[in-house]
């Protein structure tokens, strides 16, 4: 199994691309579902995940297509045709490896009127059920039997129009719901929705589908269904989880870093906290700048949220930097829970740290010592590498196959901006 080689200590100085979303990329993906018209995907990631999205697409009798940019920085276009849906069953083994998968049930629900899909597994991260979307899909007219770990959902005369309340603003359950809504007879009234930036992509995207959606952005998300959708052409809008990531590279290991097509309406929570924790973060006509001279951060709370808040995503590479700040700072996790995996590992290399339920506290050191680590989940093995960046000596990541589900060309990436990164193939 490959694993990464850090040797910390070196500034960041240079530019880094910034890659499609991949929580934007892996919903598009499934929309295109929708339409027996062939798709086209612009600016999309290279990851584990998007492959095990085609993989699974490709089940169904989707033909894909995809020209692959030249280097760093030049994205992958997808072509997608679901001519016609020839299997609507997804089997476990696929939506095992990831999540996202369950979001293919609602366009085929939407247009084959039923499916077969496993309950989903994914990152290690909490109980992550998926009742809302059942409870959604039941709303609006489908049937929903479960057995042997699988959903039989139909709804052969069609999904109906109907009014529904998440309990939580569930990202992946308003994105379904959304999917299925837009060929729905009537109107469908989404309340307590997500707001997330890529939740608003694929209402993006399926508007240009020929969708009629309003509400994107806010709770309340009003769709009235019509009777078929186009194909269309989308760009997937940069990655603010990758985006983030990398603005706490950059503090944590100090430096001045430009991040080429960063977007910073979509990273606000984390700018505002950079920023007074002593990071500077700026707009370019490229992206965003970052820049950190040698003083270290000062620890400051944070709690995480639903969009706009701060993002569970990136809690795990906060505390990071909250490791070596100066000061004691508390995070929350409000989303998940069980997601402090980290916390263990970065003991291994001298963060103190000390968990009670839903909140860290972090009580910042001026080292820490690279080590030996293995991550559980996808932005817990990132917060590794960040504390690698900045450890005295050389810290090894295991278990890399969770940072190639969401972070492309991450070694690559660094790297290019001076970090002493290496991937070593096992
Ligand atoms: C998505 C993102 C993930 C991110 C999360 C929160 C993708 C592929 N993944 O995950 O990276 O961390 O949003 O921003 O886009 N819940 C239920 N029942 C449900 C659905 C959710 O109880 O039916 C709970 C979950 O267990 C969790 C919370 O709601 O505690 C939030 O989950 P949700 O917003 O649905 O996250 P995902 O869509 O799985």
């Amino acid at each position: 199994m490959d694993r990464i080689r850090i040797k910390g200590g070196n500034r960041l100085k240079g530019e880094i691309p910034i890659s499609g979303a991949k929580n934007s990329a892996l919903k598009l993906m499934a929309a295109s579902l929708l339409t027996d018209e062939p798709v086209t995907l612009k600016n999309m990631p290279r990851l584990a995940d998007i492959e095990a999205m085609s993989d699974l697409l490709m089940q169904f009798g989707m033909n894909m297509n995809i020209r692959r940019g030249a280097g760093l920085g030049q994205s992958d276009t997808m072509r997608l045709h679901a001519a016609k849906i020839e299997s609507a069953f997804a089997p476990y083994d696929i939506v095992r490896k990831m999540r996202a998968s369950f979001q293919v049930l609602g366009p085929l629900l939407a247009r084959h009127g039923e499916a077969k899909i496993s309950l989903p597994g994914g990152c290690a991260i909490g109980a992550r059920p998926v009742d809302f979307h059942l409870k959604g899909f039941e709303a609006m007219g489908a049937s929903i039997e479960l057995a042997d770990g699988y959903v039989l959902a139909s709804a052969k005369g069609g999904l109906k129009g109907t009014t529904f309340e998440f309990p939580f603003a569930s990202v992946g359950a308003t994105e379904n719901l959304m999917t299925g809504a837009v060929l729905a007879e009537g109107r469908t009234v989404l309340k307590n929705c997500a707001r997330e930036p890529e939740t608003q992509d694929l209402g993006n995207f399926l508007i240009a589908m020929g969708a009629k959606i309003s509400g994107l952005g806010t709770s309340e998300i009003v769709i009235d269904g019509v009777d078929r959708l186009s194909g269309a052409t989308y760009s997937v809008m940069p990655d603010r989880i990758e985006t983030g990531t990398y603005m706490i590279a950059t503090a944590i290991a100090g430096g001045d870093v430009e991040l080429v097509g960063a977007q910073a309406s979509s990273n606000g929570a984390l700018i505002a906290m950079l920023e007074k924790i002593g990071t500077e973060v700026k707009e370019t006509n490229r992206g965003l700048s970052v820049h950190r001279n040698g003083v270290r951060p000062s620890a400051m709370d944070v709690k995480t949220d639903v969009f706009p808040a701060f993002p569970t995503d990136l809690q795990a590479q906060y505390m990071a930097l909250m490791s070596i700040a100066n000061g004691t700072s508390h995070i929350r996790e409000t989303v998940f829970e069980n997601r402090f995996m980290h916390v263990p590992e970065m003991a291994r290399m001298g963060a103190k740290i000390h968990v009670d339920g839903d909140v860290a506290t972090v009580t910042g050191v001026e080292t820490l010592k690279g080590a030996p680590v293995m991550a559980t989940d996808l932005r817990a093995s990132v917060s590794l590498v960040l504390a690698g960046l900045v450890a005295e000596g050389e810290t090894i990541v295991n278990r890399v196959y969770h940072l190639d589900r969401g972070f492309e060309r991450l070694e690559e990436k660094l790297s290019g901006v001076g970090a002493e990164i290496e991937r070593q193939q096992a």
